[in-house]
């Protein structure tokens, strides 16, 4: 291991993820989050790579166990019972053999795969291991371009706000208004037993966030109707940038590997993905914006998810612009990178996603902005990262103004970034 960590915290990150541990997946947090999401196991596997290589490829190639036959991973595998979640796996009723949700998450999976791949000290097991999922990962790809860009933008549209990872966002607010509220069943709550119901998303949202659920179950979770049905069809740029980056991982992990129909393919999705982002760059805001596919206008609003392309391989003028951004937003947060600018009067420090810091988001933004050039500001996200931990253990989210934990608690995902931030710091 090649971190230099007097303060313990590296043993202290490994002991979060051990506790977490189910086998062969981890769950985010117990209570709160008692089952495997997609993208938090993606970016587990990176953290635990640091500790035990082949345990890390089993974290994902768990989650593609349960990959649907079209192609889609959902954003749940509802492993084991547990009634302290809502909504579980009766309400989604997706019938699947092992229960999942019936919806996606980020597609982060390319990019772990090949981070894994490119540092394995074993590299028979990573190649034997990596040979396996990249068909998966791959098919994955093109559910995404078949089912969620049926006109061929070369975008892709969320369905959900669930989908995004970036939950409760601000982005989301003008396209929910035509989600309706009524005419759902009746039912509980979970996650505001668990947490404070101040830091959580509104009853209005939550009605909208089940109308949505059960107007796709109500469709079979048939993926070729879902799109055009959803009255909730956005274009995020910070899903989006994902995807491409991870499309352009598993075309250079591919290619080494010998499997040129799988790099090919996924190297031309790439490449339209970054063009097609263009259209989304607000030179007003110095960040890209969502687009509201149904109403074809751009979303007002200043959100971490008009940042994240810095994750892709956009131009280096759009890269440095967004690194202004941050170092804007760091006038105002001690702790970078809020999820929502905080000088627009939305900006809420404590509430899901309007506002505070995540550590993987922190992760994918500084991983973007060193492989760009803006070295400074990079590392000042490391930095913030590092002391949030120092200063208030590993906790889902924070406040950027006080650094205050909010959420769950000894958080997996918290844990597994700060792993991979001591090992790139020591590096450094
Ligand atoms: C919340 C987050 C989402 C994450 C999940 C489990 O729903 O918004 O991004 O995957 O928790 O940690």
């Amino acid at each position: 291991m090649a971190v230099q960590d007097t303060s313990g915290i590296f043993d202290h990150a490994v002991e979060v993820l051990r506790e977490n541990d189910r086998g062969t997946y981890t769950v985010p947090t117990k209570g709160l989050y008692p089952f495997q999401w997609n993208w938090d196991s993606c970016l587990t596997a990176l953290g635990q790579s640091h500790v035990d290589e082949a345990r890390a490829w089993t974290e994902i190639e768990t989650l593609f166990e349960h990959q649907w036959p079209d192609g889609m991973v959902p954003h749940i595998v509802f492993h084991v019972f547990d009634d302290g979640y809502f909504p579980g796996p009766n309400v989604w009723n997706t019938g699947r053999p092992t229960p999942t949700s019936g919806i996606t998450q980020p597609a982060v999976a390319g990019f772990a795969v090949r981070r894994l791949f490119d540092r394995a000290k074993d590299k028979a097991l990573a190649t034997e291991r990596a040979l396996r999922l990249l068909p998966k990962i791959d098919l994955w790809h093109r559910w995404f371009y078949q089912n969620r860009d049926p006109k061929g933008e070369g975008l892709v549209a969320i369905l959900h706000p669930w989908e995004s990872g970036r939950d409760n966002s601000i982005d989301w607010d003008q396209a929910f208004e035509r989600v309706p509220t009524e005419g759902i069943e009746p039912y509980t709550r979970r996650d505001t037993q668990h947490a404070d119901p101040a830091h959580r998303p509104t009853k209005a949202q939550y009605d909208r966030y089940v109308y949505l659920v059960e107007l796709f179950r109500g469709l079979g979770w048939d993926n070729t109707q879902l799109h055009d049905a959803s009255p909730f069809q956005v274009v995020d740029p910070g899903f989006n940038a994902i995807l491409i980056r991870a499309c352009a991982d598993l075309a250079d992990l591919a290619e080494q590997l010998g499997e040129t129909a799988i790099a090919e393919a996924n190297r031309e999705r790439a490449e339209r993905g970054l063009l097609a982002l263009e259209t989304l760059w607000s030179d007003e805001h110095s960040q890209y914006r969502c687009r509201d596919r149904v109403s074809g206008t751009l979303v007002e609003s200043h959100s971490l998810g008009g940042l994240l392309p810095a994750f892709a391989a956009i131009p280096q003028a759009r890269a440095a612009a967004i690194a202004r951004t941050v170092e804007r937003h760091a006038q105002t947060a001690r702790f970078l990178v809020p999820s929502h600018d905080p000088s627009d009067p939305r900006f809420e420090q404590k509430r899901y996603w309007r506002g505070p810091v995540w550590l993987v988001t922190n992760y994918m933004v500084a991983d973007g902005l060193f492989a760009a050039g803006e070295r400074e500001i990079a590392n000042r996200i490391v930095q913030s990262s590092l002391e949030l931990i120092q200063e208030s253990g590993f906790a889902e989210y924070y406040d950027p103004l006080t650094g205050e934990p909010c959420g769950g608690g000894r958080f997996t995902w918290t844990a597994a970034m700060v792993i991979e931030f001591l090992d790139q710091a020591a590096r450094r």
